[in-house]
């Protein structure tokens, strides 16, 4: 990758004996919302855990391949250096400190941050996100559903990172509390913080994205600007329910499954 941004190359991830990712390459240019998507078990949260060096917490382990940060290799250091290098995850299922306070929460992302930056930080998840500074004092675990998946951005937001992993942020939420993440996603982005969002939800993950990689059990088998990504086919048919006989009939013969390949 010739660029500024995270490039993850050949990389390779198992659990014990089981193989979830096999030689996946993909790049998030400086600035950019990249999106993968896939279905169940697809390997998108093994992505995700094995750039932000978490993969041990579930028993896992990257057998082969790179991730680096402006060239910089990343897959050498300790979590909290992951962190600290300025890429951050937000894991699925918007896991808060349910019996801290919503203040506690976000005081808890900027660990290992601090000083002036924090209140700047704060500053900036409270303009996006008010309802977290109405409920500073209460319970995270008191919020709703979809104010904890705010919460949760916010946290990760507290460390200012520069490319943040969201992990299906519009899992089991009402399609207006997913809208409200996604126009957040787009703010948030548009302030400066490259995103690399993993999505069952194809159709919101390509309106945010620029461009689209589908993993089908632990392969990138589809890459190519969002836009392309969803006016295929294969990913109409597959990841956008639209049922089109033809298309189906066609998608069947095709072989060429990579779009436009994408020069960073
Ligand atoms: N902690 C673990 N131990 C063993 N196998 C695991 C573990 N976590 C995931 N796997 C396996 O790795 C593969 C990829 O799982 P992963 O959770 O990355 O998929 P996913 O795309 O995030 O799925 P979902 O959409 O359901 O969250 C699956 O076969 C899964 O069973
Ligand atoms: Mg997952």
């Amino acid at each position: 990758m010739s660029g500024a941004g995270l490039a993850v190359q050949g990389l390779s991830v198992g659990y014990g004996p089981v193989r979830a990712l096999r030689r996946v390459s993909l790049e998030v240019p400086e600035g950019a919302v990249v999106t993968v998507l896939g279905g169940n078990g697809a390997g998108k949260s093994t992505l995700l855990r094995a750039i932000s060096r978490t993969l041990s917490f579930h028993g896992g382990a990257v057998t082969e391949g790179t991730v680096a940060l402006d060239g910089r290799r990343l897959d050498t250091l300790a979590p909290d250096r992951v962190v600290a290098a300025g890429v951050c995850q937000v894991p699925e299922g918007r896991q808060v400190f349910a019996r801290m306070t919503v203040a506690d929460n976000l005081r808890a992302g900027a660990l290992g941050g601090g000083g002036p930056g924090r209140a700047q930080a704060l500053d900036r998840v409270h303009a996006l996100f008010p309802v977290l500074a109405e409920r500073a004092n209460q319970r995270a675990g008191l919020l709703s559903g979809g104010e904890q998946q705010m919460l949760a951005v916010a946290r990760a937001l507290m460390a200012a990172p520069r490319v943040l992993l969201l992990d299906e942020p519009s899992l089991g939420l009402a399609p207006l509390m997913a809208r409200r993440i996604a126009d957040t996603v787009r703010e948030i982005n548009a302030q400066g913080t490259s995103v690399l969002l993993v999505e069952q939800n194809a159709a919101l993950a390509l309106r945010l994205a620029t461009h689209a990689y589908v993993l089908e059990v632990g392969e990138i088998t589809l890459s190519g600007p969002a836009g392309e990504l969803a006016a295929s086919d294969e990913v109409r048919r597959r990841y956008l329910g639209v049922v089109d006989e033809d298309a189906a009939a066609d998608a069947e013969t095709t072989g060429a499954r990579t779009l436009t390949r994408w020069e960073g």
